[in-house]
């Protein structure tokens, strides 16, 4: 079976997604400077699998250290999650989100190249489209990302289509995620962010943990069903299902391909926090606050080509993702033991 090298493995979706890898047969080994994962995330993923993923601490950027991996390691593909994801970040601070998110995998394709290594999965984002659309966004829509997080993203994508294009030998898929919620179900691994959580999910959670007062639900007076921002969310299982499926994918499909990974259907924010309410059985305290700056009203995948390219469907609903988010934080109050 294949070994995989994967960047980032020890964060949220790429735990998970070494979890699904080990679990159908892959060998893996995981890059990561721990910049924002940890170690114990990584011994989560064998105790779930029982089968341990090689871990090498480095940055991404560093080449040399690239290297060695591929020296020592036979290396067949790579699934390339690390990378920083704060918008709010990107935006005081663009350089940083260059360099590492652009910078990191010019130097990685850089090092699979000399090493004859050419299949790779990387982990896109929805924000490369950048508009609120009443539509299921297709591939072929336009990208206007608003942001230099989504500016990098889109930056990468070009990267690997040009890559493809010279026609030598690479093959590439970018998944663009649309807005990845939960944890594993057995409640072992989630997504443990430092410090206030700026996504919606994690926010929720620790509010009904009574680490926050109350959710603060940036505004109600949009043009959706209740006047509250609309995402599609999707459970961080079938993200990781769906990179195994693109590893696959890319055994017997040569070239470029961009896919959604979304469900296709979106919820309000009151209604993901209705979920949450279930999940607790209890209420949670909010109160209705300006808009954020930069959010938009509404976006949803059109799941058709992936679905179709990778023989994958996300089989988990908005109530599994709430209760296996509350599972998980109920069982890891503090997130990881560090
Ligand atoms: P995460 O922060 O939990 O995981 C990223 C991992 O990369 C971390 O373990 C971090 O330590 C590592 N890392 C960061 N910089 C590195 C560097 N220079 N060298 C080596 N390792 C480095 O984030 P996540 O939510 O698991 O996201 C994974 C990927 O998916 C990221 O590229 C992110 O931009 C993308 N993405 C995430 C979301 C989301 O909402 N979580 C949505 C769309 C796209
Ligand atoms: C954010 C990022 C996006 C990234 C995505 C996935 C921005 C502008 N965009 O998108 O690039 O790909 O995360 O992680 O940051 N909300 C509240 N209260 C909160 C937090 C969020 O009401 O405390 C609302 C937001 O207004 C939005 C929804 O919840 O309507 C989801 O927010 P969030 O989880 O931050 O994701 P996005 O804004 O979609």
């Amino acid at each position: 079976m294949k070994t995989i090298l994967v960047t980032g493995g020890a964060g949220y979706i790429g735990s998970h997604t070494c979890a699904e890898l080990l679990a159908t047969g892959y060998g893996v080994v995981v890059l990561d400077n721990l910049d924002n994962g940890c170690e114990a995330a990584l011994r989560r993923v064998e105790q779930i699998t029982h089968r341990k993923p090689v871990f090498v601490q480095a940055d991404v950027r560093d080449k040399d250290a690239l290297d060695r991996v591929f020296r020592e390691f036979s290396i067949d593909a790579t699934v390339h999650f690390a990378g920083l994801k704060s918008v709010a970040e990107s935006v005081a601070n663009p350089a940083l989100y260059y360099d590492v998110n652009l910078g990191g995998s010019v130097a990685l394709c850089d090092v699979m190249d000399s090493h004859g290594v050419r299949d790779i999965v990387f982990s896109s984002s929805a924000t490369v489209y950048g508009v609120s659309s009443d539509d299921p966004i297709p591939e072929h829509a336009e990208k206007q990302p608003a942001q230099p997080y989504g500016e990098t993203k889109l930056a990468v994508e070009h990267h690997l289509e040009e890559l493809c294009g010279e026609n030598a030998g690479w093959n590439a898929v970018c998944l663009r995620y649309f807005n990845p919620l939960g944890a594993h179900p057995s409640g072992l691994m989630g997504e443990d962010p430092r410090g206030i959580p700026n996504n919606l999910a994690p926010y929720i959670t620790q509010v009904a943990a009574g680490f926050r007062d109350r959710l603060m639900v940036f505004g109600n007076d949009y043009p959706t069903r209740d006047g509250t921002g609309m995402r599609d969310y999707i459970h961080v299982v079938d993200l990781a299902r769906g990179h195994a499926a693109a590893i696959r994918f890319l055994d017997e499909n040569p070239g470029f391909m961009p896919l959604n990974l979304g469900t296709g259907r979106p919820y309000s924010v009151l209604e993901v926090l209705a979920a949450f309410e279930r999940a607790v059985g209890e209420e949670i305290p909010y109160e209705i606050a300006p808009r954020r700056d930069g959010d938009i009203a509404i976006y949803f995948a059109d799941t058709t080509k992936a679905e179709k390219a990778l023989g994958w469907t996300a089989d988990f609903d908005m109530d599994d993702m709430a209760h296996h988010a509350w599972h998980w934080q109920s069982k890891n109050p503090e997130g990881y033991p560090r």
